[in-house]
């Protein structure tokens, strides 16, 4: 994949890894892009690295453009491995370049990498002209980590988002638009509910920090670019870093061992819609927790089913609250149920997780076999 014209000054020049389908845990069926851009002002910018194995077309995209030996400003807003693994190489030939990084991207290079080029922290808030363009630096730690920021760049209106807004997608196309809004907003929200649930303050904070700015493009570190629905990824933003939930919609997630919890699950779905609720139903066996994530991200109501597998619950379900309660969806309602033949301790132990994640807590049912309920 090429180097692709943004803007008069302005490229894209990352890299497309279109094989990626485990993404620390979460599934990427549609694979995912590490981008990178850069800027032709009167010192040359490169804004953000791609991950260790695609250095050599970060480096080729580059070089369309100009050698690297003329950049003169390396940025690195996010030194997650995804966004920094060629960030030795190409430090290692633009050597009249600084490098710019927050305070915690700065302690995080040097701890990775043992770079030993100096590395100038930025305040949030503080600019650096380029010439006739201006770059200004907004830090927004934990969306995704606590060096994470972003840059401005304020002639353009142009937002460099890392990986605020991005969708894990694998395109020769770089726009929005042009994969078609609907399917890339879904991306988005795959990408919300696995990598940034857990820090819906600090994005209510990052938005309204950034929430003065004059936006024409925000262009994420993974994925499309948006610019012409920018009012509603940003509306999408406020609402799931708010937690804001459908009263009407409910997620029923289970596992069985014989038919028995996929019974009950099939009779509380009935029950639920017979209610005037939407109604999804993930079985773990074939659906997997990153899809179920997505599923669950605006729904009230959350019931987790399993049997009793050696005094406890079905490793499915098991890893599937360990990864929920991590990614901390909160003003739910939970219930838990299932079946079981001897002992049952598994539904209590469903319940007590959910109750870990502060669900508002249903009653719980079990039920022997298929036929007595306590
Ligand atoms: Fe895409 Fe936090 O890295």
């Amino acid at each position: 994949m090429s180097a692709i014209r943004l803007s008069e000054k302005v490229y894209w020049v990352g890299a497309v890894d279109a094989g990626v389908r485990d993404f620390h845990g979460y599934k990427t069926p549609y694979g995912t892009t590490y981008n990178s851009y850069l800027i032709l002002d009167e010192k040359i910018t490169l804004i953000d690295f791609v991950k260790e194995g695609f250095t050599s077309e970060h480096i080729r995209n580059i070089e369309e453009i100009v050698p690297l030996e003329r950049l003169d400003v390396l940025v690195a807003n996010h030194i997650e491995p995804d966004h920094s693994g060629s960030l030795p190489a190409v430090a290692a030939r633009a050597k009249n370049a600084v490098l710019l990084a927050s305070p915690n991207g700065k302690k995080g290079l040097e701890a990775y990498y043992g770079l030993t080029c100096p590395i100038r922290t930025v305040k949030s808030g503080e600019s650096y002209a380029t010439g006739a363009y201006t770059l200004m630096f907004t830090h927004i730690p934990m969306v995704h980590w606590p060096d994470s920021m972003v840059t401005y760049l304020a002639e353009e209106g142009l937002l460099f988002s890392n990986d605020a807004f991005g969708q894990h997608i694998a395109s020769d196309k770089r726009f929005v638009d042009e994969l078609g809004i609907p399917f890339v907003m879904d991306r988005a929200k795959d990408y919300y509910a696995n990598i940034v649930l857990p820090f819906g303050a600090q994005v209510e904070k990052a938005l309204a920090a950034l929430g003065g700015l004059k936006l024409s493009m925000i262009a994420p570190s993974h994925g499309q670019i948006w610019r012409s629905d920018i009012p509603g990824i940003l509306e999408k933003y406020a609402r799931w870093s708010g937690n804001a939930t459908d009263p009407d919609l409910a997620v029923i997630i289970y596992d069985t061992m014989w038919g028995s919890t996929a019974m009950m699950a099939d009779a509380l779905r009935a029950e639920l819609e017979a209610q005037g609720k939407t109604v999804r139903t993930y079985s773990l066996k074939s659906s997997h927790i990153s899809e179920v994530m997505a599923g669950l991200l605006e729904a009230k109501h959350i019931c987790v089913g399993s049997p009793t597998l050696n005094r406890g619950m079905m490793p499915n379900v098991a890893a599937f609250l360990t990864y929920m309660k991590g990614l901390a969806p909160k003003n739910r309602v939970g219930m838990a149920f299932g079946s079981y033949g001897w002992s049952g301790e598994s539904v209590s132990q469903v319940e007590s997780v959910l109750r870990e994640c502060g669900f508002e807590l249903l009653p719980m049912r079990r039920q022997l076999y298929r036929s007595q309920t306590t």
